[in-house]
């Protein structure tokens, strides 16, 4: 078999691919028979290469790298455009595609896994949520029949290391954040890593494929970070919990609820371990149960070694020209949590005790634990088997009753 490659990006995941490549081209082509070149690479600005040893196949015109007639087309230059017209263009072509971007996927997934399927190519993905963890082939394959209900996940390292950091070293959102840039786990812009986004594109993807359902970005209530302050973690951490963003999908009758939230994680929760720039993502399943994996979320060699298994499939002829994207709309999606569930409500100033009066007169017919911080004197107040629907009208009673109080509910997973 020949397979005549174009690379699109040769930045952190690029460069990974070509070493990768490079280094098991020898053992590829003895074992599997398998002769493969990279014919070009798109790049921005060549200059930046310069000295580079693919030097002489850099190429910064796409239409001149098409011409080349590519088998297949690793894309890696992320962003919606001009990838996606790239794409597009080299299915209408006949290549075969694998990619890495998220944002592309979530974003315009069904158009171009339509497109796929009428020109019978290929898209590999594994790359796109959780780098190095294997997530997307087991949700195409093995656990496809397996009537998955639930997701949850911490898919975004970025997030974890700057809350884990915060926990850790009791330092600020802003000290953590420039500690996690200093060291390069967040990108100088980090807004769509704090903000949520980065997450839920990724929980797009996962929901689709597990649900198989069309579900894009806006259907997904979105909270970042950016509102956890040191208090917050200093409550959590004072009661023997943590703060992690968590992306939760939960699918029942035809409705389904997306969100990326922080979660306070208790210590029986396999979240409470994830730290650092980590990643987990855990499956339930009406056949298979629970399933967990966990790993590297990002990062240039476990990023590169997942599009190198799509590159292994892709060769294998294992790679499916099956439309795994639904095209499925018809479902109804939530805003609200619809289970009851855990919530622990957070007040990180002291209330007046005609406040607290207030605050237990509003949750008075439930189960409540009230927890005080000896040392910031802040509330951790956690209620049992709660709708969120009931949540949130009581807390807009609360915030009437006493507008100066601030409280953060967050979903208590243990
Ligand atoms: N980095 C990770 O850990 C990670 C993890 C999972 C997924 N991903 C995904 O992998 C993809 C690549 O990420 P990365 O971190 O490798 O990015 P990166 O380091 O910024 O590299 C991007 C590469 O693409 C080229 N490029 C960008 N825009 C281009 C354009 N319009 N035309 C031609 N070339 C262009 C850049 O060329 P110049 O250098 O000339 O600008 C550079 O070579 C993204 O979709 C990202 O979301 C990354």
């Amino acid at each position: 078999m020949n397979v005549k490659i174009a690379l699109l990006g040769c930045g952190t995941v690029g460069s990974g691919v070509l070493e990768l490549l490079t280094l098991q081209r020898e053992s590829l082509e003895a074992s599997m028979d398998l002769h493969f070149s990279i014919d070009s690479i798109l790049v921005r600005d060549k200059a930046r290469y310069k000295e580079a040893p693919f030097e002489n196949l850099l190429t910064t015109d796409f239409d001149e790298l098409l011409k080349g007639k590519p088998d297949l087309l690793i894309e890696l230059i992320g962003g919606i455009e001009p990838a996606r017209t790239y794409i597009l263009k080299a299915i209408e072509q006949g290549c075969h595609i694998i990619t890495a971007n998220k944002d592309l996927l979530a974003e315009h997934g069904y158009e171009i896994f339509k497109k796929a399927n009428e020109h019978h190519v290929s898209i590999g993905f594994e790359a796109s949520v959780g780098g190095g963890i294997p997530i997307i082939k087991p949700l195409k394959d093995s656990l496809r029949n397996g009537g998955i209900h639930r997701i949850e996940g911490i898919v975004n390292g970025t997030c974890n290391y700057i809350l884990t950091r915060m926990t850790e070293s009791d330092k600020t959102y802003q000290e953590a954040l420039s500690e996690a840039m200093a060291s390069g786990f967040a990108e100088s812009n980090p807004h769509s890593d704090v903000s949520g986004l980065d997450s839920a594109r990724k929980l797009c993807i996962l929901s689709t494929l597990a649900f198989s359902k069309r579900i894009t970005p806006k259907l997904i209530y979105t909270k970042g970070i950016e509102q956890i302050d040191y208090e917050n973690i200093q409550l959590a951490k004072s009661n023997g919990l943590k703060i992690k963003l968590v992306a939760l999908a939960i699918h029942f009758d035809q409705k389904i609820y997306n969100a990326v939230r922080p979660c306070v994680i208790g210590p029986n929760h396999p979240f409470y371990s994830i730290d650092h720039e980590y990643n987990g993502i855990r499956l339930y399943g009406h056949s298979f149960g629970k399933i967990q994996l966990s790993g590297k979320g990002a990062g240039k060699m476990p990023t590169a070694s997942a599009v190198f298994g799509d590159f292994l499939d892709y060769c294998h002829g294992k790679s499916d020209k099956v439309l795994s994207y639904s095209g499925d709309k018809d479902f109804s999606s939530l805003q609200i949590n619809p289970e009851a569930t855990r919530w622990i409500l957070q007040i990180t100033k002291t209330p007046s005790a005609d406040e607290l009066g207030r605050i237990l007169q509003t949750f008075s017919d439930h189960k409540l634990s009230i927890h005080q911080n000896p040392v910031s004197n802040g509330i951790h107040l956690e209620i049992e088997d709660f709708l969120e629907s009931d949540l949130i009208e009581r807390l807009s009673l609360l915030r009437e009753w006493c507008p100066q109080i601030n409280v953060l509910p967050m979903l208590y997973l243990n």
